[in-house]
């Protein structure tokens, strides 16, 4: 009988995501069984430009548009993270985020979040490249 606490497929997901794939078993482990999942029907605004949170979301299935006063910046799919610049700089969220179609996420809590990446350097440095590129608009190059 399938154990409801036994997390081992969100395990697995985590350690294929680049951010998260150096982390060892236990931190995995840890981050599988806090992870909440979150599903999303097309167009469900997930998070609102201006409002506060501290939820870091990673995305498990589909794609999201992030928007920024009505323009998209952004479309992210299977992988790829958003929430984490309110998380990092306290701030409110910078953008909308909307489900471009049905769409699952796992969203981490802040103390969870840095419990397992902030021990990481490999993982800071993915995070920090991806933010600084974020923030400088600019598109994946061929390097990314
Ligand atoms: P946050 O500000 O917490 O909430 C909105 C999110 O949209 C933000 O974190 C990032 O994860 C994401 N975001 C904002 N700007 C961009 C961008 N230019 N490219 C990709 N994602 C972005």
């Amino acid at each position: 009988m399938p154990d409801s606490t036994d997390r081992t497929d969100v395990m697995n997901l985590l350690r294929t995501v680049p951010l998260f794939s150096n982390l060892d078993d236990r931190h995995l482990k840890t981050l599988a069984q806090a992870a909440v999942d979150r599903t999303y029907n097309q167009g469900d605004l997930i998070v609102p430009q201006g409002e506060k949170g501290i939820g870091f979301y990673l995305i498990a299935e589909g794609q999201v548009r992030v928007e920024k006063a009505g323009t998209t910046v952004a479309i992210l799919g299977p992988g790829q993270f958003f929430g984490e610049m309110a998380l990092i700089y306290g701030a409110t969220r910078s953008a909308d985020v909307r489900a471009v179609g049905p769409t699952r996420c796992f969203v981490l809590f802040p103390w969870m979040f840095w419990g397992a990446v902030g021990e990481d350097p490999e993982a800071l440095g993915v995070l920090l490249r991806e933010t600084v590129r974020r923030l400088r608009h600019v598109e994946p190059g061929p390097e990314d």
